[in-house]
């Protein structure tokens, strides 16, 4: 992705030259994967409120360009959590890539290292740790920690990480039971041992619903987790410690509070508690509230270099992208994804020159105005 500080001309060269855009990986992830894998992939909680509601809030912001500036030389590169990245967005962790794409998480690491972008790999991964590792080689990468039942667990899975050379530890905390994926559910993607986690399924069971038991429902163990685990996580690890599944401003302030390094703002693409709100409507409040002491990164909704920008209007440092990852890799696996990462680049290029603000630094709350039509689909 380095090309994109040259000139207008190689920007468009890259594998999966057939897949000119966004739309065309989607529709072709969709002949691709079975339905049920469609669903998985596509589907939110509930009413997929909150799924809509992130893509709608980035569509009331309008951006306001400068003219006459001299963009001649456009730089894309940032540095999250200390390491120098190609771009300011990242591969959001996803479970089960396997069933995507035979390649599965090698694939997105390959593609993820050779566009010089920041990967999250999930604790249900389809590969072990180890194996996503060796596939991204030098290249930064950080591993999602979901709790285990048993604390010796996720000990044992953040050594592993540490060992195999990620450089943060995510630690997604929205999820203390799977949310109610009434999609999912209906077209039979049953989250159960029969998925392909490379980590083991003796080691990190699959995901649970709440379960009836006399007069209350129950949780699994790690449900029981309160702020005092990012302690005694930090106690175990010198790794980062970045907390994902962040909505309110208070919640960010402990996640500072008790050592973390970033937040993540994040409702998990709409796939946990429905009728929270859009990531980026609660961003703003988070930013301010602890954008001095922690990097504030975001995701959900993220499709297009526009809502990039407008995300980084508000203060995020960088944006995770979930689903149009998974479309990519399922359309052509590491070239899919090779594709979709650098037309982002260079869609993030072309919007820098047309807003006037050559390189990150330039962006701020100026950019934005908000749009007079509100939600409909203009501009
Ligand atoms: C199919 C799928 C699987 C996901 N699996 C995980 C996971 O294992 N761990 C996690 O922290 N988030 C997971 N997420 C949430 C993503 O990391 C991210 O928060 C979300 O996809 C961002 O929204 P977007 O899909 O609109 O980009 C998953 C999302 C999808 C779509």
């Amino acid at each position: 992705m380095g090309k994109l500080v040259r000139s207008s001309a190689d920007m468009w060269v890259g594998p999966g030259e057939a897949v000119r855009s966004l739309r065309q990986l989607e529709a072709e992830a969709e002949r691709r994967v079975t339905d049920d894998v469609w669903a998985y992939i596509q589907g939110g909680a509930g009413e997929e409120a909150t799924l809509a509601a992130n893509r709608e809030a980035f569509r009331r912001w309008t951006l306001m360009p400068r003219a006459l500036v001299d963009v001649s030389e456009l730089d894309l590169s940032t540095e999250i959590l200390g390491q120098r990245v190609h771009a300011p967005f990242f591969v959001a962790p996803t479970a089960y890539q396997g069933k995507v794409h035979p390649d599965g998480e090698l694939a997105t690491a390959r593609a993820a290292a050779h566009e010089g972008c920041l990967a999250v790999f999930s604790t249900l991964a389809s590969r072990s740790l180890e194996e996503i590792a060796s596939g991204s080689g030098a290249a930064p990468r950080w591993f999602q920690l979901y709790l285990q039942p048993d604390f010796e667990i996720s000990r044992s899975l953040v050594r592993r990480a540490e060992r195999a050379g990620y450089g943060a530890l995510v630690v997604t905390v929205d999820a203390p039971v799977l949310g109610v994926r009434d999609r999912q559910a209906s077209a039979g993607f049953a989250i159960d041992a029969s998925l392909p986690v490379g980590n083991g399924h003796d080691v990190v069971p699959p995901p649970r619903a709440a379960s009836f038991q006399g007069d209350r429902y129950r949780l699994r163990s790690e449900a029981a987790s309160t702020w005092e685990i990012l302690d005694d996580l930090r106690g175990v690890t010198r790794l980062p410690i970045v907390v994902k599944g962040i909505l309110t401003a208070d919640d960010a302030r402990r996640c500072a509070d008790h050592g973390a390094r970033a937040v993540i703002v994040s409702n998990h693409g709409g796939r946990q508690l429905d009728g929270a709100p859009a990531s980026l409507d609660v961003l703003p409040e988070i930013v301010e509230a602890v954008g001095s002491r922690v990097e504030v990164l975001m995701d959900g909704g993220v499709r297009r270099a526009r809502d990039v920008l407008v995300a980084l209007a508000f203060g995020a440092r960088a944006v995770g992208l979930g689903r149009p990852v998974l479309w990519a890799l399922a359309a052509d696996g590491e070239a899919g994804v090779r594709r979709y990462l650098s037309l982002l680049g260079s869609e993030l290029a072309t919007c820098l020159a047309l807003v006037g603000r050559p390189k990150l630094g330039d962006i701020d709350r100026s950019l934005l105005r908000p749009s007079p039509r509100g939600n409909d689909r203009s501009p």
